[in-house]
């Protein structure tokens, strides 16, 4: 069993030091927010991820897993440090590695020789090299291993990998960092540190092309009189295509998607290569915004100035408490912008960076004498809310939902005036 540092005790990091513990190695994990780090040291979880609270205070009862204010702190006595830190987009598009270097030039006088410094966070082609200048350490090895998990099942995730991907032109180090993980018996791919990088920003670039050519395709639906659940239906049972990815929404977010999409279409510039594909399910994602507006404009009858909207779900998925770059968040703006007053109920949407949307404690609250439901996260509580109790709370019965997740029949017999994406 090893020595592990882990750098960010974000969605990343925490449950990366958390399966590692699990796994039975011997883990550090450093944050530079105090409070957070005394909360994590309590058992305290400051994110909503099903399943990491049983996982930490294993790892904190079985002493393999503790949690320290400062990188170099945590890296001392560690032969691997996983960096998890932030790579938001830059104003350019373009990644913002500070973060990284930053970290690293921060540990760098305090590593051990021979220590592998792993960085998880999702950075662009030649960043190991990066990494590498900013360590400044000969007897230091740098590998890339991005990381897949998916918010909301991230514990799961980690521990269930579809795949393992580790990059490294030193190919010691690569199977050092392999043999952390052999416990979980998944494919591994060893390669060289551009294609490990290039890996995770296709992956994502991919999975945001499936959502919005479903969107696209939901838009075509609606024009031509198609019904996108049966076109989907029978698009996905060919197993090439597949039903993962293929469900219309107001458009893909999240504290991932939308930077490494841009990030991507960036590489692509430098490089000298022109990701048209990329920035058209950009735009197509832009424009569904959009159109989830529209949908609620129509269904008032033109402006929403004036009226009471109630928005069910604010996180950019479900299962999440995450509402960075949240489809949601951005559809109550554009409505609020447009004269609109919202109330908003979400279950679990962490509070941060919401203090313009008023929030309410309850579904129906937020129905209260309302002009338009617009159900904007796939929560699968909403599903069974009482619809009588909602219709006979709202001023006019009529819903959006830009998820798809309510009965359209069950809502028009209850007197719903109803519309959806794509039928
Ligand atoms: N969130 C996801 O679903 C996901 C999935 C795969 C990959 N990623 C990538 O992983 C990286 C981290 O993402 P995240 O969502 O965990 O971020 P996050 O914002 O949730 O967490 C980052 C943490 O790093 C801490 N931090 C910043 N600088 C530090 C430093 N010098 N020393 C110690 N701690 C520091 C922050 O305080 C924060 O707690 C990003 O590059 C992201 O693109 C994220």
């Amino acid at each position: 069993m090893s020595r592990v540092a882990v750098v960010g005790t974000g969605y990343v990091g925490l449950t990366t030091g958390a399966y590692l513990a699990h796994l039975g190695h011997d883990v550090v994990c450093a944050d530079v927010v105090p409070d957070k780090v005394e909360r994590l040291n309590r058992g305290e979880i400051p994110i909503f991820e099903a399943g990491l609270e049983d996982l930490v205070r294993e790892g904190l009862d079985g002493h393999r897993l503790s949690f320290v204010l400062g990188a170099e702190t945590a890296v001392r006595e560690a032969e691997f440090v996983f960096l998890c830190v932030p790579t938001p987009q830059g104003d350019d598009g373009a990644a913002d590695m500070s973060y990284v270097q930053a970290a690293a030039r921060q540990i760098a006088p305090a590593l051990a020789s021979d220590a592998v410094v792993v960085n998880k966070s999702t950075v662009p082609v030649g960043s190991t090299l990066v990494v590498e200048r900013a360590l400044g350490r000969d007897d230091v090895a740098v590998v890339s291993n991005p990381e897949f998990l998916r918010e909301g099942s991230a514990v799961h995730d980690c521990l269930h990998p579809d795949r393992i991907v580790i990059g490294s032109v030193d190919h010691r180090a690569a199977m050092r960092v392999a043999a952390l993980f052999e416990r979980l018996e998944a494919p591994l791919i060893v390669t060289d540190p551009a294609s490990a990088e290039t890996i995770k920003y296709a992956s994502n670039a991919f999975l945001a092309t499936k959502v919005s050519f479903v969107n696209a395709i939901a838009n075509l639906c609606e024009a031509v009189g198609a019904d996108v659940r049966e076109v989907v239906l029978g698009m996905g049972y060919d197993k090439r295509i597949g039903f993962e990815f293929l469900k219309p929404g107001p458009g893909w977010g999240g504290s991932c998607f939308p930077k490494d999409t841009r990030a991507l279409v960036r590489i692509g510039d430098d490089a000298g290569y022109d990701f048209s594909l990329l920035r058209g399910v950009v735009a197509v994602n832009e424009q569904q915004y959009e159109r989830v507006v529209a949908k609620v404009e129509r269904m008032v009858g033109g402006s929403v100035a004036g009226t009471a909207v109630a928005a069910w779900g604010l996180t950019f998925k479900a299962r999440t408490d995450d509402t960075r770059d949240s489809p949601a968040v951005e559809v109550i703006r554009r409505l609020t912008a447009r004269g609109a007053a919202v109330r908003a109920y979400d279950p679990a949407a962490s509070p941060a960076g919401l203090d313009d949307i008023a929030r309410v404690a309850d579904p129906y609250a937020a129905c209260e004498g309302a002009g338009v439901l617009v159900v904007l996260t796939e929560w699968d509580d909403f599903r069974w809310l009482d619809l009588d109790k909602v219709r006979d709370a709202m001023a006019h019965p009529r819903i959006v939902d830009a998820r798809n997740l309510l009965d359209p029949a069950g809502a028009r017999r209850k007197g719903f005036a109803y519309e959806g994406m794509g039928r």
